[in-house]
């Protein structure tokens, strides 16, 4: 199973996650306090924005994640799951 490294602004950390792990999961395990509602794609509250690396978005509502901002860069990280090494910067609560 793969490993990913995760670089995370605002924070200015490096952490780890393995394959299959939503970027949301890997995020709280490392005390990264992303921002949680419904944990279900359904909200937008958990958005990220994906600097560099691949990601795998999942499915969610385009209601609360638009074409035009998944070509920005962002993801909801209760369902987007890294298939790289990636740079994600996100807003701090
Ligand atoms: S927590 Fe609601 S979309 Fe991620």
């Amino acid at each position: 199973m793969s490993q990913y490294q995760i670089h995370v602004q605002p924070d200015n950390r490096t952490i780890e996650g393995k394959e299959g792990q939503t970027i949301l999961d890997i995020a709280s395990r490392n005390g990264v306090k992303i921002k949680v509602g419904c944990k279900g794609g359904g909200c937008g509250i958990c958005k990220i924005k994906v600097l560099e690396g691949e990601v795998e978005r999942g499915i969610s509502s385009r209601s609360v994640l638009s074409l035009e901002e998944i070509e920005q860069g962002y993801a909801l990280s209760c369902k987007a799951e890294p298939k790289s090494d990636i740079v994600i910067t996100y807003e701090k609560k």
